[in-house]
């Protein structure tokens, strides 16, 4: 029982057909119900922490839960930074108990994305810390109807091997059609999976990365609009793309969207159900149970990777 990288797992995922659930976290329900699950499902799993996450809870308290999930239940977790915007960010996490960082530099420039990639690799690599690294830039709702637009917002292939390349980084979150939140997409979701698998053909050492992988579950859109909500038209990635992406050189999907869901759907049926309820532990409980279930689901059903501890 160890706070590990990701080195060995994506290794063992890049010439497999599954991948690795990354889970944001942001309290102690979250970390018990997504940690429950993969013990359940004796797979791998990476715990993630954004900016915000720290800002809401203190960075040391999620460090510490996480050391104590550990503790727990004997898992070998992994902790790492999600979108670090920063070298700072990066490096305080670096030297404060993660095992993974991520540099997201999507938003400058090519050469400077690289050269702020390299800067956190060869800081976190020192201390034995992985680095992910994002290049092109996640679609909106709007981005991705046009061939003009995807031309411009998703990975570009040469480049991605020239970045690879110049930063060392570890592993590589690609643009092919996905996108943050509950809203991905207005008609037909679309993913562009030729561009995956030529960068994963020029690529083959390298983990691949989907962020916005959520599935935004229609279940807990609607558990949350039946008890009060208002989320309309809220839509996510179909299972069957994310199992596919697994195929083709992905090794870790993000995931928040859909554990924000699941938790608000609960507690929003609690206190519905009995509006006499003011203990937290009435509808906490019941919200970490629902995360747990949903977790196990992608673990076994999407990521496919049960059994790969
Ligand atoms: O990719 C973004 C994650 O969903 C984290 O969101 O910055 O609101 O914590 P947050
Ligand atoms: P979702 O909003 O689809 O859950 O994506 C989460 C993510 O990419 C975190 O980095
Ligand atoms: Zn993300």
């Amino acid at each position: 029982m160890a706070l590990i990288t990701t080195k060995e797992m994506f290794a063992k995922a890049l010439n497999s057909d599954y991948a690795v659930g990354a889970f944001n976290v942001n309290n102690m329900e979250i970390i018990q119900g997504i940690v429950e699950a993969a013990e359940l499902e004796n797979a791998p799993v990476i715990l993630q922490v954004s900016a915000g996450a720290r800002k809401y809870a203190n960075p040391v308290y999620l460090v510490k839960l996480v050391e104590a999930a550990i503790e727990d239940t004997g898992l070998d977790l992994v902790l790492h930074l999600d979108h670090g915007a920063d070298f700072e960010i990066c490096k305080d996490c670096v030297d404060n108990g993660f095992s993974s960082v991520m540099i997201d530099g999507s938003k400058y420039p090519f050469e400077e994305n690289i050269a702020l990639t390299k800067k956190v690799v060869d800081y976190a690599h020192a201390k034995g810390v992985v680095v992910e690294a994002e290049l092109g830039k996640l679609a909106g709702v709007e981005d991705a109807v046009n061939v003009d637009a995807r031309e411009a917002t998703f990975t570009d292939p040469d480049e991605a091997i020239e970045f690879v390349e110049k930063t060392g980084v570890d592993s590589l979150a690609v643009a092919i059609g996905t996108s943050h939140g509950a809203y991905k997409f207005k008609g037909t979701p679309y993913l562009d999976f030729e561009r995956l698998e030529k960068i994963h053909q020029m690529l083959p050492e390298t983990p691949l990365v989907l962020h916005g992988a959520s599935t935004v579950m229609p279940e807990f859109v609607a558990l949350c609009n039946k008890y009060g909500g208002d989320i309309p038209g809220a839509q996510g990635v179909p299972e069957d793309m994310l199992s596919e992406a697994a195929k083709h050189g992905v090794c870790k999907i993000n995931v928040d969207t859909d554990l924000r869901l699941a938790m608000t759907a609960k507690i929003r049926e609690c206190m519905y159900e009995d509006p006499s309820v003011f203990d937290p532990r009435k509808y906490l409980g019941p919200a970490r149970d629902a995360i747990r279930d949903m977790v196990q689901h992608k673990i076994r059903d999407v990521m496919k990777c049960s059994g790969q501890k």
